[in-house]
């Protein structure tokens, strides 16, 4: 099939490039030049593992071609995905200006039948407003052009989104034409071959699913930090209750790891839109609301037990830290707790040596950008170099088993302070380590 991507942002260049590896032929579109410029030079914007030798290999075969040209790129699709950004707008919720330009711009240049396809995770109803977009530049055209406005919201996790794509637990579409079921079920069947992973609604249920998959999982989260919090107090372990409930296969073992914070582009966005979403709707989203202030705390957890441990004053401290990413397996620093665990340490006077195998170029010139006191360091082990303590807070699988006796010897004290709950196995107490940990005294 001919498809056009619009927007080669993370949803984007990840959906393109994998349409393209099924054999389709893509054009993805951006109006930033110079990120077309860059793709065209086998330069990939993001950080994601296998997308780079993906596309080079489909630009060689000529199924994935990039341009700033939207009319260029629709003119023999078939299919046209709108994958440009939703930021979150000052009150709360996702602003559509890009979303509803793109449209414009569709009704504009759009000369045949076309299925527009809203990829971005957008409010329930934008779908409708797609459409009117597009139908009123149709209108002031006097064209009678047929299109159908499909919902179908992306899944990926990043670190892991090729893998995501290719083979999708489900292909969630929402549309009101049997004709754009039928051009979707044509398209995504190749990834879904083992068995029947399409899952046919209605427009508006599509656009709710991808809110409610997100708040859910972002729920567990939030629900195994506050028990967490509640063990402290209590004196009971995190670690053996997760265990102890995950083992109920009602409940699972997936998505309830205690940790500094949920981050990244999805949840806190998305948790934040939905309640907004409610609230225009005259519903007050009592438990959404909790899991989003659960997480706000969630993410001083770390700060405060260092804080307990050397006082409300750190000037003259220093402290190591391994990750600044929201997850390990991205560059990505949105709402990262790192950020937040960083800015709170560097308020109280002291200094952050930091190392992350991806993040550091984003934090450094980006997301910490204005924040001083803090040194990137190139390995991890001199982060440790005059620092009172290590505070690990992303899971790099090179953080997981690491050598603690260059630690303890590299550290003025031999103290840590795990946001992941990594090290509890390794018996740190009888090393001689202080170790603090999430949801264990
Ligand atoms: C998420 C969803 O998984 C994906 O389906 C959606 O399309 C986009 O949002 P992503 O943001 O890439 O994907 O990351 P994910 O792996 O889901 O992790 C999100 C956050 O939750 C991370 O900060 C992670 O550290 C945290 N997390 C995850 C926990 O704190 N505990 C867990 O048990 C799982």
């Amino acid at each position: 099939m001919k498809l056009a991507v619009i927007g080669t942002g993370y949803v984007g260049l990840v959906s393109g490039t994998c349409f393209s590896e099924m054999g389709n032929k893509v054009t993805c579109v951006d109006i930033d030049q110079e990120k077309i410029n860059k793709l065209h030079k086998g330069i990939i914007p993001i950080y994601e593992p296998g997308l780079e030798k993906m596309v080079l290999k489909n630009v060689e075969n000529k199924n994935l071609f990039f341009t700033t040209n939207l009319e260029e790129a629709i003119i023999d699709a078939e299919i046209v995905f709108i994958a440009v950004g939703t930021p979150m707008g000052e009150d709360g919720s996702a602003d559509l200006q890009y979303v509803l330009s793109v449209a414009k711009e569709i009704g504009k240049k759009m000369k045949h039948k076309l299925v527009i396809v809203d990829k971005s995770t957008v409010p329930v109803g934008t779908a409708d407003k797609v459409k009117e977009a597009i139908q009123k530049e149709l209108d002031q055209r006097g064209e009678r052009i047929e299109f159908n406005v499909v919902s179908n919201p992306e899944f990926l996790k990043e670190g892991d989104a090729i893998n995501d794509f290719m083979k999708p637990d489900r292909v969630v579409i929402g549309a009101d034409s049997e004709y754009a079921f039928e051009k979707m079920r044509q398209l995504y069947t190749p990834f879904t071959m083992s068995h029947d992973r399409f899952i046919a609604m209605d427009i508006r249920s599509a656009e709710m699913t991808k809110y409610a998959a997100n708040a859910m999982l972002a729920t567990k989260i939030s629900f195994m930090n506050e028990m967490s919090n509640i063990c402290e107090r209590v004196g009971a372990d995190i670690n053996n209750v997760r265990i102890g409930i995950g083992s109920d296969s009602r409940i699972g073992y997936s998505f309830i790891y205690p940790g500094a914070g949920y981050g990244g582009s999805c949840f806190p966005k998305d948790v934040k839109a939905l309640k907004k979403i409610a609230e225009e709707n005259g519903y007050d989203a009592q438990l959404i609301k909790s899991v989003e202030d659960v997480n706000n705390r969630q993410k001083y957890v770390v700060a405060e037990k260092i804080v307990k441990r050397f006082g409300e004053d750190l000037s003259g401290k220093v402290f190591g830290l391994w990750g600044l990413a929201f997850k390990p397996g991205t560059d990505d620093m949105r709402e990262a707790p790192a950020i937040y665990v960083i800015k709170e340490l560097v308020k109280r006077g002291a200094k952050v040596n930091a190392y992350d195998p991806k993040a550091m170029e984003e934090a450094e010139h980006f997301y910490l950008k204005d924040v001083e006191g803090v040194s990137y360091v190139k390995s991890k082990y001199d982060v440790l170099e005059d620092a009172e303590a290590l505070i690990l807070l992303t899971e790099w699988k090179e953080f997981r088993s690491p050598d603690f006796d260059e630690i303890s010897q590299r550290l003025k004290q031999s103290v840590i302070f795990d946001g992941r709950n990594q090290y509890n196995i390794f018996n740190l107490e009888d090393k001689g380590f202080e170790y603090y940990q999430i949801g264990k005294n």
